[in-house]
């Protein structure tokens, strides 16, 4: 057995599988007390440049749960910095950005990034191969729209104001920024693909704050420089919003072999609307796991009898697990999901 033969990597590109894989969006870390223990007195970016410690808490719960697939342990801004971004991630809050996105002056500044300036992040995928063996590991980075909405706002956003007055007010300007950050996505997934993951995800996790037209006239074409430009490195290639129910058929078309979709749309109708070329990851609500154990399994049941619409299922939550989740609950769902679908 080798990772490209594994059941996760299969399902993603809709060949049969011996078992539905799963695995968790934010598996490695808060909920986990091995993880607290390793992480304590190190900052979050702190801890994503340290290789050793990156393997341990990749590793953590592949151990604890059995899961299909590694997620590396690190975070959508870690390219930044060495694009000159004073960023920082402030717990309970998300990144903070010390000097946000206003003007050209300042999309210039932000440099193009090379694999030598995310050195760490290869060390550590080399290092998780190499433990790893026959599991899969995947790689990730944020897209344009996401990483441009932490650099203009500053910081976590409920409305996105400031950003999408950037976007209907400066297109120029806007489709400056989404270039620049769709070249450091780019670099940094290409970086990772090269040390050995078996698959990446681009986490667009907030594109969900815009309409359809608009995701399509000044986002898709920045997603799909991304994606487009892993299409020659033969990994799966997963695309992920929350609540982007209404944008799935684009995200399939910025280049993707899997649709990542939340908890607000039935895989069922998400495969529908994307057709037989695409299979689809997710959806039990995360905030199920906080619920007695019939409850899990019933909707678990119910995930996984939408998922066999589409060509492929990789089983995970609809958005990452939260921090108070009870990991027995997470190591539970992971049996459930294997002795299920047992072929
Ligand atoms: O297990 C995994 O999924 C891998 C690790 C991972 C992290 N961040 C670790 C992390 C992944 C895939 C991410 C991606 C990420 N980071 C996204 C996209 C995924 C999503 O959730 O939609 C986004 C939007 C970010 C930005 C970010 N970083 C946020 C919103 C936060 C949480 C802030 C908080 O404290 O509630 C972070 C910090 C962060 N990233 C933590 C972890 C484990 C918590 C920091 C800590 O443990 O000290």
């Amino acid at each position: 057995m080798t990772p490209a033969d594994s059941a996760f990597v299969r399902a993603c590109w809709g060949t049969s599988v011996p078992h539905t894989p799963v695995w968790f969006m934010r598996q490695a870390g808060r909920s986990l007390p091995e993880y607290h223990q390793v992480r304590k007195g190190i900052g979050m970016l702190e801890s994503c440049r340290r290789p050793e410690l990156v393997t341990e808490i990749t590793l953590q719960p592949v151990r604890r749960h059995g899961v299909d697939a590694a997620i590396l342990f690190s975070d959508i801004v870690v390219p930044l910095p060495a694009a000159g971004i004073d960023v920082d991630i402030v717990p309970g809050t998300g990144p903070v950005i010390g000097d946000p996105i206003r003007d050209m002056a300042d999309v210039r500044r932000l440099r193009p990034i090379t694999a030598s300036d995310v050195d760490f992040v290869a060390s550590a995928v080399r290092m998780l191969v190499r433990e790893l063996g026959a599991t899969p590991l995947i790689g990730f980075a944020g897209a344009p729209f996401t990483l441009a909405s932490y650099l203009i706002e500053g910081g976590p956003s409920r409305t996105y104001t400031k950003t999408k007055t950037m976007m209907y007010a400066d297109p120029g300007l806007w489709h400056a920024l989404l270039g620049r950050l769709a070249g450091i996505a780019l670099e940094f997934l290409r970086a990772q693909v090269a040390a050995g993951v078996s698959a990446v995800q681009l986490f667009d996790s907030w594109a969900g704050a815009l309409s359809e037209a608009d995701y399509r006239r000044y986002v898709l074409p920045h997603s799909a420089a991304v994606l487009g430009g892993l299409a020659d490195l033969g990994v799966p290639r997963i695309h992920f919003g929350v609540g982007a129910g209404v944008l799935l058929p684009a995200m399939a078309e910025a280049g993707a072999e899997v649709v990542g979709v939340d908890w607000r749309t039935p895989l069922s109708r998400a495969s529908a609307q994307l057709g037989p070329q695409v299979s689809v990851q997710g959806n039990l609500d995360p905030v199920t796991l906080f619920a007695p154990r019939e409850v899990v399994e019933a909707e678990a049941a119910r995930v996984l009898a939408e998922g066999r619409a589409a060509r492929g299922h990789v089983f995970n939550l609809g958005h990452g697990v939260l921090p108070d989740t009870d990991p027995d609950a997470l190591t539970r769902l992971v049996d459930f999901v294997h002795e299920t679908t047992v072929q």
